[in-house]
């Protein structure tokens, strides 16, 4: 069972000692580990280039063509089974570098397509694609701000949930290690530390399990899905609410002064991070591909006249 740590702060600092701490944890309970500070690795944003989809049809492999450290930590995040990740928060998010990896690697890995793909493969008799896109992958996340209240880390774990979402990746518990200014140094905080140890043991512990036989490490959020705070209301719905990582909708009730959402087992299923939620996703583009054609064919006349403004127009452009 391999656990890869990951620390995305800087060298020796913050992100690098709680992920140190729960790779030993994970170590002692039997785990082989690996560690990588990515701060100075080169992880550009994606360019929307579709080259990586591109390929497929082609026969290859799903690819990104820019060539930089990216390639590096997709390769030992897919080798793993199990990840331990920490992210600074920088302006109440995660680090942008972590936006720009799942930028690449999500949309790319989506298991829902990637199993589409693989069916036809194996159907036409296809080179299948690389297997570690299908087998389990466990991860377990560490938002670490410097601000004493959680109120200037709020985007911090909501958003670092993205990094395990495309590819079905089981959450099993997550830190919200905020307080690091006040606190100085995490190793002069015992408690927090042996916290830190115990999330490495659960994901050590978990690799292997059936997802639904995982238990959840950490504090309970508002979506019994992802366990994030995050909920979003449309005005004019009503009760309605909806958590906006995984896409499902639920109830908002107010009992005994008490906020109370509830959300039901047939909206849980079709969360974001589930086979079934991604395949509604990968429906929803194919479909949307028709449309394309159809206003494509209805402008096809005045179609070079309505974007040639638009291609003209070039204020500032000093390229
Ligand atoms: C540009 C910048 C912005 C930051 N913004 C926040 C913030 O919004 N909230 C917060 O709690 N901490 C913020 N911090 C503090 C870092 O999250 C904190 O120093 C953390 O420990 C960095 O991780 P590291 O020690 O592993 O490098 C910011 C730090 C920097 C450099």
């Amino acid at each position: 069972m391999k656990v890869l740590g990951i620390s995305m702060g800087r060298k020796n600092q913050n992100c690098d000692i709680v992920v140190k701490q729960a790779l030993m944890a994970a170590e002692e309970a039997g785990a082989d580990v690996k560690f990588i500070n990515t701060m100075n690795m080169e992880i550009s944003h994606c360019r929307g280039c579709g080259a990586c989809s591109a390929g497929l049809s082609k026969g290859k492999q799903i690819r990104c063509i820019l060539k930089d450290d990216y390639l590096t930590l997709e390769n030992e995040v897919l080798e793993a089974d199990g990840i331990i990740l920490a992210a600074p928060v920088y302006s109440i998010a995660p680090t942008g570098q972590l936006v720009n990896f799942f930028g690449r690697f999500g949309a790319a890995h989506d298991l829902a397509g990637a199993t589409m793909e693989q069916e036809r493969r194996e159907k036409e008799g296809i080179e299948p694609l690389d297997p570690r896109l299908f087998k389990k992958h466990y991860v377990a996340y560490i938002s670490v701000g410097g601000a004493h209240t959680p109120n200037w880390v709020s985007m911090g774990l909501p958003n670092m949930y993205m990094f395990g979402m495309s590819t079905v990746m089981k959450t099993v518990g997550q830190i919200d290690a905020y307080d690091m200014g006040q606190r100085t140094n995490p190793v002069f905080d015992k408690p927090f530390m042996d916290n830190v140890a115990g999330l490495g043991k659960h994901l050590a512990e978990s690799i292997g399990k059936n997802f639904d036989d995982v238990s959840w490490y950490g504090e309970e959020g508002v979506c019994p899905v992802c366990h994030n705070k995050l909920i979003s209301y449309t005005k004019g719905k009503g009760t309605e609410v909806e958590c906006p990582l995984c896409g499902i909708y639920g109830k908002l009730s107010v009992e005994d002064g008490e906020v109370k959402v509830s959300f039901s087992d047939a909206e849980k299923k079709r969360a974001r991070n589930t086979l079934a939620g991604l395949y509604e996703h990968q429906y929803e583009i194919h479909g949307m591909m028709d449309y394309v054609k159809r206003n494509m064919e209805l402008h096809k006349d005045d179609f070079q006249d309505l974007i040639r403004p638009y291609m003209d127009y070039k204020p500032d452009y000093k390229n």
